[in-house]
């Protein structure tokens, strides 16, 4: 300790915002959205209507959420320019890329409507990006695949516009699988907020210096895209996949982990906050078999990955530590499942985490308390020294 810092790695015992957005307690495994809880909203709510509850903080009367619905269907569209943006990028491009690049590349169309205090600009700012963000992501899907990109259909809902955008082709109509679309909802609401994750962390502090939303929310992207953070639904498919393939068994792999081979982790295990089962995996793990049965979908993955939480959640290794499923751990099994290749998973979880990003965006914003911030750090480096003459 030296001065008055101390060094907090990782902000463990840190706050840095004062929220009435979520509210989690880690110990419980309890999650609530402006009061409500996670499992309520999960099995009564739409994507949208919890955005707006995020967003505004009160549950939206039927007016307001279908105009809502509408204004967020009549902005759907990108700039064509935008839409050759992708034009530039490898068909190799990981989505999670496009997707932080195409959202920073958006603002540039809207410089005169950027404001950050304006209230009609940072409304305009909201429904752009709701809009958006699922086309751009859908983009990326089709570049990865080499595919021609489709144009939104407003006469569908956010999800069934957003799966079309996706898995609809120029060469045939296509109809919106009703499991599919449900199963998609209700992921999606389990991934609308989350207090102050790195990503929304991300958010906040770029916000802090004034940069506008969309800025702000690409920044945030990139945060995600980590594999210790929502890139981790990504990485477990591979660590499932690399068990199955490796043929070495379960037991050997969390060996692996205890061992700390390479650095190995149990990917979709462990949190910050959560010292008990997430609450949104255990109901994401509820509805997996069941929305795999009912998409007509076997997969030996899911198998392997509860055979590996069994494991694991009898082992006092993790016991000791606290570590159980989180949210990422049992998602991937399920967007591959809907037709998603695992390098969208992390995508489908910015487009889940959206509201919440630009709710703590907006509350960050209108809080005059609000200061630009700056850390502090423990120097270490060398002290006072000449320049060599030479
Ligand atoms: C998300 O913050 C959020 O709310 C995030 C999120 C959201 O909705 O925004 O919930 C979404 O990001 C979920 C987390 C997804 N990430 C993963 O599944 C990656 C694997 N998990 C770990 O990397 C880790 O658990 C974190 C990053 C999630 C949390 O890290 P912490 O809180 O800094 O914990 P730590 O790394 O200090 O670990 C404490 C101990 C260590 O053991 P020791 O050194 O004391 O012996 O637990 C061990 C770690 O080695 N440990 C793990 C482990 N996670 C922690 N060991 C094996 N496998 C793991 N997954």
């Amino acid at each position: 300790q030296t001065g008055f810092t101390t060094l907090d790695n990782g902000f463990v015992n840190t706050s840095t915002a004062r929220s009435k957005i979520t509210y989690i307690d880690g110990d419980q495994g309890i999650l609530r959205y402006r009061g409500y809880p996670i499992e309520q909203i999960a099995e009564n709510s739409t994507y949208l209507e919890t955005a707006w509850l995020l967003i505004y903080g009160e549950l939206p009367t039927a007016d307001e959420l279908a105009g809502f619905d509408a204004r967020i269907r009549r902005h759907t569209l990108l700039h064509e320019d935008l839409r050759r943006f992708f034009d530039a990028l490898p068909h190799s491009a990981h989505p999670m890329s496009v997707l932080s690049s195409a959202v920073g590349a958006l603002g540039t169309f809207y410089e005169g409507s950027m404001s950050t205090s304006d209230p009609e600009q940072v409304e305009l700012q909201t429904i752009r990006l709701l809009a958006k963000l699922p086309v751009i992501a859908a983009y990326a899907h089709k570049k990865s695949l080499g595919q021609a990109f489709l144009y939104p259909d407003n006469s569908l809902s956010f999800v069934d516009n957003f799966l079309k955008l996706n898995f609809g082709t120029m060469a045939e109509p296509y109809e919106v699988n009703p499991v599919l679309s449900k199963a998609l909802e209700r992921l999606l609401i389990l991934h609308e907020d989350h207090e102050q994750n790195a990503s929304t962390s991300t958010v906040r502090l770029v916000g802090s210096t004034q940069a506008n939303m969309f800025s702000s929310i690409s920044a945030g992207i990139s945060a995600l895209y980590g594999p210790l953070h929502g890139g981790a639904n990504e990485a477990v498919l591979s660590m499932l996949a690399d068990i199955k393939n490796s043929g070495q068994g379960v037991e050997r792999f969390v060996e692996r982990v205890k061992n700390k081979e390479e650095g190995v982790k149990l990917m979709g295990f462990g949190h910050r906050v959560y010292k008990n089962y997430d609450p949104r995996a255990k109901l994401v793990k509820e509805s997996a078999n069941e929305v795999l049965s009912a998409l007509g979908v076997k997969d030996d993955l899911l198998d392997i990955a509860m055979e590996l939480e069994g494991i694991a959640l009898a082992d006092d290794y993790f016991a000791e530590r606290k570590l159980y499923p989180n949210v990422d751990f049992y998602t991937g099994v399920i967007y591959k499942a809907m037709g998603f290749p695992p390098r969208m998973f992390t995508v489908l979880f910015a487009i889940g985490r959206l509201p919440g990003w630009i709710a703590h965006w907006r509350e960050m914003n209108a809080d005059a308390t609000t200061k630009i911030g700056r850390p502090q750090q423990l120097y270490l480096g060398s002290t006072q020294r000449d320049w060599p003459q030479r």
